[in-house]
């Protein structure tokens, strides 16, 4: 878990700034990586399938918050309460913008 935390700190040259706070908080880099696909897509993964999709942070918002339908294989992502806590629409736009821009 350490190294991929390292990893994601040494790309992030052109990044929106890691909102370091809430990650911690939700424990996205338990599972996420920023470049290596490991218990879960990685983020620069996820920024190139949804870049281009206009709707997309808004359904990542939603996703992040209230759960939805599986993207990436069988497994899905817990829901907040399981991940540290209850995240606001505002943090949830946060987190997928800085998802986004990776
Ligand atoms: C317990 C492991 C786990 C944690 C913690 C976790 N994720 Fe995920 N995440 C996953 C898995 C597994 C998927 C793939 C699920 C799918 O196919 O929809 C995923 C998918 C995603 C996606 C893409 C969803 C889609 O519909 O394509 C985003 C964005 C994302 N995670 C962001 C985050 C952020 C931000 C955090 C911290 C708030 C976080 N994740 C925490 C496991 C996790």
């Amino acid at each position: 878990m350490l190294v991929a935390v390292s990893l994601h700190a040494a790309g992030a040259a052109a990044q929106t700034q890691e909102p370091v706070e809430l990650v911690d908080q939700q424990h996205c880099m338990f599972c996420h990586t920023s470049d290596a696909p490991f218990l879960a897509p990685s983020f620069h993964q996820i920024a190139q399938r949804y870049r281009d999709q206009p709707n997309a942070s808004t359904m990542l918002e939603e996703k992040l918050r209230h759960g939805g339908k599986v993207h990436w294989g069988d497994m899905s992502m817990p829901l907040p309460a399981d991940r540290g806590g209850p995240l606001s629409a505002e943090d949830a736009r946060t987190l997928v913008q800085w998802v986004l821009s990776q």
